[in-house]
């Protein structure tokens, strides 16, 4: 991989999550060019038109444009965020096969071009589809990234904030496993200051909390028709990690090869994240309870994702 690339990115499917991480890059100043594509030309046109008188009030210059999948062969990074997305009482899980042959068909178009950068996934369900993406491609694993858990660990970190009375930054904790009904909590390694902060609650509270991190995308759904503007930060934390070359390490969607003692799937852990993608993955400890929920989480990616691939 060439890591002097420019930091373009093309944003493939400019709906509500698109249009809000494109809206986050401009206003983060995180790349220098940012490309949308969308099936709906009329629309994506009209995201541009709109970022681009933005732009002037921007941290950072940056060039917006309406584009073709052409513009990818020397991208920086290409985001998936095309396809159906939940409808009230639908789970991620549900959107699978619509989305598997939206994926097959952007990626393969991509590749075509000869894209030689990394894919940032968000649709749904993202390990899935991260995986989807990864075999489609044919590029390292390192270079799909999904992005995993780093939203509920966000609403994770937040609602202990709320709880203990200080800012989630100062919250340490991780949601893992899948992007959905089967994710865990971490809570045997969560800490505010290296002060274990389960010991601090009931399991009827610690419960609580878990359901309503778990839960807070349906309860969103239902109130406003979509969720958008966490994810999009999501997805704008990981662009900036690859774009800067961090190394920090955050819960995304990855390749587990080995880890944890599983192997050929994607799901959200903590990974170190820099200008070649997804580097490294920082197992975590976890306690008998954590394993067991972390083991039935794969089960439920891999059920779902082996026909796909028999
Ligand atoms: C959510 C969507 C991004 O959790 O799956 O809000």
């Amino acid at each position: 991989m060439d890591l002097t690339q420019g930091s373009k990115v093309i944003l493939i499917g400019t709906g509500s999550v698109g249009s809000s991480y494109a809206y986050a890059l401009m206003n983060q100043g995180l790349c220098s060019e940012l490309v949308l594509i969308d099936i709906n030309e009329k629309k994506a046109k009209g995201d541009v038109k709109d970022l681009n008188h933005g732009v002037l009030y921007a941290p950072s210059t940056m060039k917006i444009k309406f584009g073709t999948y052409e513009e990818c062969k020397d991208a920086a990074i290409v985001v998936l965020c095309a396809g159906v997305a939940q409808k009230p009482g639908e789970t991620r899980l549900d959107l699978v096969n619509k989305n598997m042959k939206i994926f097959e068909s952007i990626v393969k178009s991509v590749m075509e071009t000869g894209f030689n950068g990394i894919f940032l996934v968000a649709t749904n369900p993202v390990d899935i589809l991260s995986y989807a993406t990864w075999k489609f491609s044919g590029l390292p694993k390192e270079r799909v990234i999904g992005s995993g858990t780093i939203l509920d660990s966000a609403r994770f970190r937040h609602l202990l904030a709320q709880e203990f009375g200080v800012t989630p930054t100062s919250v340490h904790g991780y949601i893992i496993g899948e992007h959905g009904d089967s994710e865990l909590a971490v809570w045997s390694s969560a800490n505010i200051s290296g002060n274990p902060i389960a010991p601090q609650l009931t399991e009827e509270r610690k419960n609580e909390i878990f359901a309503e991190v778990r839960d807070a995308a349906y309860e969103i759904i239902e109130a406003k028709g979509a969720t958008y503007y966490g994810i999009a930060m999501g997805l704008a934390r990981i662009t900036k990690a690859i774009l800067r070359d961090e190394d920090v390490v955050l819960p995304v969607s990855t390749l587990l090869n080995g880890e944890y003692g599983y192997e050929d799937v994607y799901i959200g852990v903590p990974t170190v994240i820099n200008r070649k993608g997804a580097v490294k993955i920082i197992e975590l400890s976890l306690d008998n309870q954590e394993r067991e929920r972390l083991s039935k989480s794969i089960a439920t990616l891999k059920e779902i994702q082996d026909p796909f691939w028999k």
